[in-house]
């Protein structure tokens, strides 16, 4: 069974291979939910939209195996890279997304195939270098 581990948190779960990487955190006690770089966690945990793929709350970083995932759904394009409105509008993953592209998904939308690690709430650099690169 793949495993994963939560760098943050430091915590590692083994999963059935195909097992959705939110499911995986929750099961860990793991809270995807961390807000703008942790303001808002509190709500943001309540006020998602469940792993639909819409709100874009439960970004994560793939640190190591994202090969060992699901290529990135529709959903997740749409998200990262448009600053469009959707259901629920949350500009914050555009933001999260720049300098992560090869590495940020939704766990919502990640199914997970082998062992991987896992940074949840990745922070938003919004003066750093690769925002304004
Ligand atoms: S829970 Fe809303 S996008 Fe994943």
């Amino acid at each position: 069974m793949p495993t994963v581990k939560f760098t943050k948190e430091k915590k590692e779960i083994e999963v059935p291979a195909g097992t959705d990487l939110r499911s995986a955190a929750q099961k860990a006690g793991v809270n995807l939910y961390d807000g703008f770089n942790g303001f808002g966690a509190k709500l943001n945990a309540i006020f998602n939209c469940h792993g639909l793929g819409l709100c874009g709350t439960c970004r994560v970083n793939i640190t190591q195996g994202i090969e060992n995932t699901n290529s990135m759904t529709f959903r997740e394009k749409v998200k990262f890279r448009t600053p469009l409105p959707t259901p629920i509008p949350d500009p914050l993953p555009c933001l999260a997304y720049i300098g992560n592209e090869d590495s940020m998904r939704l766990a919502c939308m990640t199914r997970i195939e082998g062992d991987i690690e896992v940074e949840t709430g990745p922070p938003i650099d919004l003066f750093g270098t690769n925002f304004f690169s």
